[in-house]
């Protein structure tokens, strides 16, 4: 039976350091509080999918042959994560990430990508067919080379397996049939303008221009982000605004794979669209309740608890 969720993307340490305000450049603010935690896209939404759904979660991601890189293969563990294909790297440092959180629950990211940069069309070429064959869905994010991430879209859609591109961050260069392989993309609104090659967007006139632009490449729905405004659903014959749930948010910082990974989740379990976007949006308001990126995904559980509170 196909309900595996692939996740094909990233492992990063995140070195975080919250602060009462972001520095401006050049500036030193002092005063935070200094923690580390397991992160990277891939992996946060790899366990974001794990803990929100029951389905098995399949992680195609790198490290590097360290300490940061093992101890992320143990917490893959933990979760319950196939690592099979998270390959290690020699000769190459794990991804760290350096993170700065405001008291709003802002962040400033910057990324040494290391393996991740190195996991390569071949490592996705030898996973075994099996593993795509099983697979209802696959999420992948660009914090690894976009070349591999569309051989993993390929071989996905050979398989008749629904794939999601969490388009972030928007590489350089994008080859221009990618996303028209692709059937469901969720960019936030950085990325969608990028994507759609305007300089930014807001709610109105822009923001529809932008989902066009989107359709017309010939993916087949497209999820806009919008934060603490929820988000905002098209495809070719329905658009939806779905507003986020209330929530005090004390770290945004993986608001997006919490999202992703719980959407996967759900898609994968058979849910209906509308349902799968609404425990998505369950999901990422309760993350951005929590510090950190993958210490704050939640559990089926607490999704569930959550939404009977919605009522
Ligand atoms: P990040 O890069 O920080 O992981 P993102 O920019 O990819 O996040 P966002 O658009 O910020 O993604 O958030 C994704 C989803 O999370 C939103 O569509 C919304 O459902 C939920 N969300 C984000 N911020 C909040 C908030 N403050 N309160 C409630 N829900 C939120
Ligand atoms: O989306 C949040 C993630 O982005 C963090 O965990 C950090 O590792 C960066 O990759």
């Amino acid at each position: 039976m196909k309900k595996r969720v692939i996740v094909l993307g990233s492992i990063n340490t995140d070195l975080v350091v919250k602060v009462r305000r972001l520095p401006h450049p050049g500036e030193t603010v002092i005063g935070g509080t200094f923690y580390q935690n397991q992160g990277g896209k891939g992996a946060n939404q790899a366990v974001a999918a794990a803990r929100a759904g029951k389905n098995p979660v399949t992680l195609i991601a790198a490290v590097g042959n360290d300490v940061f890189g093992r101890e992320s293969l143990a917490a893959l563990q933990r979760e319950k994560i196939d690592s099979t294909y998270v390959e290690v790297k020699e000769d190459i440092s794990s991804g760290v990430a350096l993170i700065m959180v405001d008291e709003r629950g802002e962040n400033a990211i910057a990324v040494a990508s290391g393996a991740n940069s190195a996991l390569s069309p071949a490592d996705v070429r030898k996973v075994p067919d099996s593993v795509f064959e099983t697979a209802a869905v696959l999420l992948t994010c660009f914090e690894v080379p976009v070349e591999t991430v569309e051989i993993g879209i390929q071989r996905a859609r050979k398989c008749g397996v629904t794939t999601i591109l969490n388009p972030a961050p928007v590489p350089e260069e994008l080859p221009a049939e990618l996303l028209s392989e692709v059937d469901i993309v969720t960019p936030n609104e950085h990325e969608i303008a990028r994507l759609a090659g305007l300089p930014q967007i807001d709610e109105g006139a822009s923001m529809h221009a932008a989902v066009e632009r989107l359709l017309a490449y010939g993916v087949r729905k497209v999820v806009l982000t919008l934060g603490s405004r929820g988000c905002f659903f098209a495809e070719a014959n329905s658009a939806k605004y779905i507003p986020a749930f209330p929530a005090k948010a004390v770290d945004t910082t993986g608001a997006g794979d919490a999202f992703n990974g719980a959407l996967a989740a759900a898609l994968a379990e058979g849910r209906e669209w509308t349902e799968s976007l609404r425990w998505a949006s369950a999901a990422a308001a309760i993350s951005v309740t929590r510090a950190g990126a993958q210490p704050s995904m939640p559990s089926r559980q607490e999704i569930e608890e959550f939404l009977k509170r919605q009522g």
